[in-house]
């Protein structure tokens, strides 16, 4: 209303922006970057195109797209200073956490992030840094929790291949990629690279808003993504779903649990602010969890207990009601697991992937010139009262 200041909690009925991105249909469980559907690029495309498309705007020809890839790789190592901050964590951190320091460092390290007056061709420099090594930092991240010695990037390898070499390559012994491993992680890469104005990405613009760095904004965006009700998720699910073979496999149990209103237990991978219809990525990511997990041989009881879940839950009348359905994060863990990726690093391969989709949208707010992103409130504090001495308190 004209003058009135309107409130809504968690944005469920505001529109931030306008964005030529990512297209959401949350009643037909539609996705599309910029005009392509997520299951053509999901079969057809790779991740660094997908990161492309986002960023450019359109597929790239085959010269655009080596000089990509080509201008990526020469930016894949860290600086070794760099080593003395992930030192200085203790082997017990989450790895969400060393990386969004990790990046907010580059700010220190790559200061052209930092130019007031930056020009595009500073920034394009800032996206090229940040997409060559994010893979690095979250390999080194986990090596420093495994207490084991980091691995330098492998140019020979693509964009995907080289981030497992440096996540699983031990000195004592040789490392060969396994292409279905690198096939099955692009495509799980691709169909988290962006999703409009969730939270994250909302973090990402309005950090970047007050023209604060690329490294600074995406920092903000992974610290928000960690969170349990956003990518976090994907940790939660895989946890949830241990518990509850833990407790004999009663899915039963577990969704009347998540119906009572008096108990704090969410049924985590489940519903989604937009999507009140199936989540098109887990369509595909429980697809593809079966042909992964089939091609390398692992008969995982997790994924059982999650299909029965689904089942029982699609069944149930609250789940039907209130539209909850699987999201990304209900099956993405058990393809991670299968890939041999650590729990405590799924939200970190949420992170890789939807890297792009934040890029993307940073450019495009900053390009559009967009105002500081600063909301009104309305008031209930106390009314205008004397300060009071100490004494007489
Ligand atoms: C992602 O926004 C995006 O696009 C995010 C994402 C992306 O790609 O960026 O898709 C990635 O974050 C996926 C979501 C991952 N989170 C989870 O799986 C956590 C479990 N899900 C919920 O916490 C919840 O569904 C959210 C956070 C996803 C959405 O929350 P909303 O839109 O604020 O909805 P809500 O919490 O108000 O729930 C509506 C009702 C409530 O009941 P009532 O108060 O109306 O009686 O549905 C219930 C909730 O109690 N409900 C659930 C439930 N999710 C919602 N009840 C049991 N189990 C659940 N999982």
């Amino acid at each position: 209303q004209s003058g009135a200041i309107t409130i809504d909690p968690g944005f469920k009925n505001t529109g931030s922006t306008k964005s030529e991105i990512t297209y959401l249909d949350g009643e037909n469980g539609i996705l599309r970057y910029r005009g392509y559907s997520i299951e053509d690029l999901a079969e057809k495309s790779n991740f660094l195109e997908v990161t492309y498309l986002l960023i450019h705007g359109e597929l790239p020809t085959k010269a655009q797209y080596d000089e990509f890839t080509g201008s990526i790789q020469n930016h894949t190592m860290i600086h070794e200073d760099m080593r003395k901050i992930l030192e200085g964590f203790p082997s017990n951190s989450h790895p969400m956490g060393v990386l969004s320091s990790l990046v907010c460092s580059m700010t220190a390290f790559y200061p052209e992030s930092l130019d007031p007056n930056r020009s595009w061709e500073k920034v394009n420099m800032s996206i090229v840094r940040i997409l060559a090594k994010l893979p690095t930092m979250a390999a080194w991240a986990y090596k420093n929790e495994q207490g084991h010695p980091v691995n330098y990037p492998d140019n020979s390898l693509n964009y995907t291949e080289n981030f497992l070499k440096m996540m699983f390559a031990v000195p004592a012994e040789d490392f060969e990629v396994d292409p279905v491993v690198a096939d099955a992680l692009d495509k799980l890469l691709i169909l988290h690279a962006d999703h409009e104005q969730n939270c994250s990405a909302s973090t990402v613009r309005i950090v970047g808003s007050s023209h604060a760095s690329l490294y600074a904004s995406i920092s903000a965006g992974i610290n928000a993504l960690w969170g349990p009700l956003h990518g976090g998720a994907n940790q939660a699910v895989i946890e949830m779903l241990e518990n509850i073979k833990a407790d004999g496999g009663d899915v039963e149990k577990y969704i009347k649990k998540a119906k009572d209103k008096n108990d704090p237990f969410r049924l985590m991978g489940f519903g989604h602010r937009v999507y009140k219809n199936f989540d098109p990525r887990a369509k595909i990511i429980k697809k593809a969890a079966d042909d992964v997990l089939g091609r390398l041989g692992i008969n995982d009881p997790v994924l059982d207990i999650a299909k029965k879940l689904e089942e029982v839950a699609l069944k149930d009348e609250y789940f039907v009601e209130k539209k909850l359905y699987p999201n990304v994060d209900f099956y993405s863990g058990i393809i991670y697991r299968a890939l041999g990726i650590p729990t405590k690093m799924f939200t970190v391969m949420f992170a890789m992937g939807r890297l792009p989709g934040w890029i993307a949208q940073w450019k495009e707010m900053r390009e559009n010139q967009e105002p500081i992103g600063r909301p009104r409130q309305i008031y209930t504090g106390h009314n205008q009262r004397d300060y009071v001495d100490i004494k007489k308190r």
